[in-house]
């Protein structure tokens, strides 16, 4: 397929591979469910599922997320995050072997009428997140519900974090201690709480299993380390080209709104990504991009196809490659610039491109 966009991704299974290597490091003790749901988070699932090879299982959001892998042949255990939502979805899933978070008690009415199959479930319980989750309170009956189902071939316990990447913040403790003790008095064997953020910061959530996400891609997880402090690699480039330098006058005004005017006569170069690209259109001015080299600051608003770049302190000229992130930039730091977070801006220029064919070869 050729691509129909100067805008591009690559991905690199090198730093994919790495990513995972520091999670072995991290948690050496633990089992490794990568989290790949959402298109590996637009990287591309199957790239990701390859290059993933040596975790232990892998975890999607959807019962059709899992099923599409399977059947494209990927055999690692497989968990859907969200579960089943019928009889007709838990069949599907039981029949392929992946395995189903249990989070509200319809799923269990289900289990309790579906004879003869086998699933093997995950127990979400909600600490404290008041996303997906049994209540606490309601855990010991949930699970001898589970237990006396003639479909449930295995019962594993999870939560989610809701403040991991805030390690200084009070709720962390609270869920680690709810969870941990109601493991403990189910008397279960596996176990999993930890994100990338928990992880990383608290060894005491790691249990028998982890579910990083983010680090795998290369992005920090934490609002007060960097990737690279981390030693974590970029897995996504995303890059464009230079396709005009305008040479402007001091006063005159830039893109749509007129938000930004140029301060001295200058050049200003113009770069084929906008927010059809994936790049996010409240990226501010003076979000950086490189060039040749050096960083330079976006300014004025982003348009669909393109965005505006002050070219002073750079050579540059029409046909240069930009880096919108990647290695020479972090998404983390794009990111913050345009009031989101990287799982934002991954995913979603991955929606974006893939159609431009590299990731749907
Ligand atoms: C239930 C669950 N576990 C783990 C993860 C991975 O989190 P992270 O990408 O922050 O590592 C997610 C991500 O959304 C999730 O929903």
């Amino acid at each position: 397929m050729t691509h129909t966009r100067i805008a591009h991704l690559s991905i690199d299974s090198e730093a994919l591979r790495h990513n995972l290597q520091r999670v072995k490091v991290l948690a050496p003790d633990s089992k490794i469910m990568a989290v790949i749901k959402a298109n590996a988070y637009g990287h591309g699932v199957h790239i990701a599922a390859d290059a993933l090879s040596e975790a232990d299982a892998f975890a999607l959001a959807t019962p059709n997320e899992a099923l599409t892998l399977r059947q494209s042949g990927v055999s690692k255990p497989l968990v859907v995050f969200q579960g089943f939502s019928n009889a007709d979805e838990l069949k599907a899933l039981a029949d392929l072997d992946i395995q189903a978070v249990v989070h509200q008690g319809s799923q269990i009415d289900l289990l309790e009428q579906c004879a003869g199959l086998e699933l093997d479930v995950w127990l979400k319980l909600d600490t404290g997140m008041h996303r997906l989750g049994i209540p606490v309170e309601m855990a010991e009956v949930a699970y001898q519900r589970l237990k006396g189902c003639e479909s449930v071939a295995s019962i594993r316990l999870m939560t989610h974090f809701a403040n991991a990447d805030d390690l200084a913040h009070p709720m962390n403790a609270e869920q680690l201690s709810v969870f941990t003790s109601m493991f403990e008095s189910l008397g279960l064997n596996d176990a999993s709480m930890a994100n990338s953020a928990a992880l990383i910061e608290m060894p005491e959530s790691r249990m028998q299993w982890v579910r990083p996400g983010i680090m795998l891609y290369g992005s920090s997880p934490l609002l007060d380390k960097t990737a690279d402090e981390l030693d974590l690699k970029p897995v996504m480039q995303f890059e464009s080209k230079l396709i005009a330098v305008q040479d402007l006058k001091q006063g005159d005004a830039i893109g749509y709104g007129s938000t930004w005017q140029c301060p001295e006569d200058m050049k200003v170069g113009v770069v084929a990504a906008g927010y059809a690209d994936g790049y996010p259109r409240h990226a501010e001015s003076g979000t950086p991009v490189w060039i040749n080299g050096t960083l330079c600051p976006l300014v004025g608003r982003v348009s669909m196809d393109s965005i505006c770049i002050d070219l002073r302190g750079v050579e540059a000229r029409a046909g240069d490659r930009v880096v919108l992130w990647g290695k020479e930039l972090s998404v983390d730091v794009v990111a913050e610039r345009a009031q989101t977070i990287s799982y934002e801006l991954l995913c979603h220029a991955g929606a974006c491109l893939l159609t431009s064919g590299l990731l749907l070869e």
